[in-house]
């Protein structure tokens, strides 16, 4: 990466980040599958043991780690450990692909400003944990997914990309969700390709533009 923000000059070093059943890092591996995509996948990092990501990582050779928090004296600890352990494979860019962990000054001071998150609403609305619950409860008729740049609060950093997804009248959390992680594969791979591929700039604090460097 060069000293401007955003400018990948290689081919883009991805490491990801996740706590489930991994369906978002595996699009991203498919993805990585194709020169032209202009990343790879490093490393998978996870805060527990025995999670779909895991396998899906394993069972395609990529190097795996996991910090578990309650492993380490306090959050900040763990935070500084999370951040030591991604140092070792340099990344260009960390993926938080349902990590659902937050992450604190020390990982942000190493890759803020190169470390996104993908959550299943459209962002500021319905942040947290059980977005897509709040959602249905809220009876919005729109739902979707965000993928923005991360900072300390809770799904508050800048968005790099949205897409929509319809509620249907008879959708659970379940249903809805399932339909949101399509739209939400897809947009993380468009997103993260185009920023290996394109670089991006942060114009204002709230503002990211992809591409025309
Ligand atoms: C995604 O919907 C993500 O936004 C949310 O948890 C889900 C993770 O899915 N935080 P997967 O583990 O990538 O299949």
């Amino acid at each position: 990466m060069d000293a401007g923000l955003g400018v990948v000059t290689a081919r883009a070093r991805i490491l990801v980040l996740a706590s489930g059943e991994g369906t978002n890092l595996q699009a991203l591996i498919d993805a990585c599958a194709d020169e032209g995509y202009g990343a790879t996948v490093v490393a998978v990092g996870t805060d527990r043991d025995d999670i779909g990501a895991l396998d899906r990582a394993i069972h395609h050779g990529i190097p795996t780690f996991t910090l578990k928090m309650r492993d380490f004296a306090s959050r900040g600890d763990w935070d500084q450990a999370l951040a030591r352990r991604c140092e070792a494979y340099e990344p260009d860019l960390v993926v938080c692909a349902g990590f659902m962990k937050l992450l604190g000054k020390a990982f942000l001071g190493a890759y803020g400003g190169r470390c996104l998150n993908t959550h299943p609403a459209l962002l500021p609305s319905f942040p947290g944990m059980h977005g897509v619950r709040d959602a249905l409860e809220y009876g919005v008729k729109v739902a979707g997914c965000t993928v923005f740049l991360v900072d300390e609060g809770t799904d508050t950093g800048p968005v790099l990309a949205q897409a929509a997804v319809e509620v249907r009248d008879d959708d659970d959390e379940a249903t809805l969700h399932e339909r949101i992680k399509v739209a939400e594969r897809k947009l993380l791979v468009g997103t993260v390709g185009r920023m290996a591929r394109e670089g991006w700039t942060l114009q204002t604090p709230r503002k990211v533009r992809i591409g025309n460097r």
